[in-house]
């Protein structure tokens, strides 16, 4: 099986698309209510883990004057975005950095990115750290919003007790036989991953753990606006 880093996957890059929307039920409807969050007025937005793109696309689309700067330490999943972005247009108003947002959150001199960001987003990609520093990244990212700069994460949760985990892997097998398909057959097209940099396989955290790092973070304001079985979006405002 082919080696990729946390975060990536499938093994090919290319079944990442079509394979995530089999694997997690409603991932497009997920990563929409992240962008009808963030306002469309923004002008510079930081997204953590951009992998292949969806949510970049959107929230280009939704904001107009905003410029994205992406981290993601994979070149493969850089790459494919930076293509999508330049295929739909976008590419004057993108930048993708192949970088570890863990580091950032650890040493944010080494990044000249700056701390002026109206909103941070990221999907799918922080579950991958552990507690500590996802503890750290969220301070990191209240410290690099404007005032009244919000952030917004979707990502897996880690269920309250054993009846809940067995809910919510039913409500996935049911989705992905919807989708024509079997969690089995999905599972097949994933690659093998083991730690690189500071992400590792999955490291989840329940929905209330993470409300509390984000309150811990400086956030006024903290809410969940769309939460699905074992996978939630949450934030903050500054
Ligand atoms: C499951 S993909 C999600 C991509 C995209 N946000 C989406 O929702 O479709 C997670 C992405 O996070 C990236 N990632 C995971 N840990 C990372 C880290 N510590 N630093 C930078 N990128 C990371 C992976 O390379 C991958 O592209």
């Amino acid at each position: 099986m082919s080696q990729i880093y946390p975060g990536e996957v499938f093994a090919n890059t290319s079944d990442f698309d079509a394979g995530i929307r089999q694997l997690l039920p409603r991932y497009d409807e997920m990563l929409e209510v992240i962008t009808r969050c963030v306002p469309s007025t923004s002008r510079k937005i930081l997204e953590l883990g951009c992998g292949t793109g969806e949510l970049t696309l959107k929230i280009l689309k939704r904001c107009p004057d905003a410029e994205i700067i992406a981290l993601d330490y994979s070149p493969r999943m850089i790459n494919f975005a930076r293509e999508k972005v330049t295929s739909f247009g976008y590419q004057q108003r993108w930048s993708g950095k192949e970088a570890d947002f863990g580091e950032w959150a650890s040493y944010p001199d080494r990044f000249n990115i700056g701390t002026d960001f109206d909103a941070c987003i990221s999907s799918l990609a922080i579950h991958h750290l552990t507690d500590e520093m996802k503890q750290n990244l969220f301070t990191r990212v209240y410290e690099s919003l404007i005032p009244s700069g919000c952030f917004w994460n979707a990502d897996p949760i880690l269920p309250s007790c054993p009846t809940l985990a067995e809910v919510y892997k039913l409500a996935r097998e049911e989705w992905a036989t919807q989708q024509g398909t079997t969690l089995a057959d999905v599972r097949a097209r994933i690659g093998s991953s083991s730690t690189y940099g500071y992400s590792s396989q999955d490291q989840l955290a329940t929905l209330d753990a993470h409300l509390q790092m984000l309150r811990q973070a400086g956030f006024s304001t903290v809410a969940v606006p769309w939460k699905y079985y074992g996978l939630a979006v949450f934030g903050g405002i500054k």
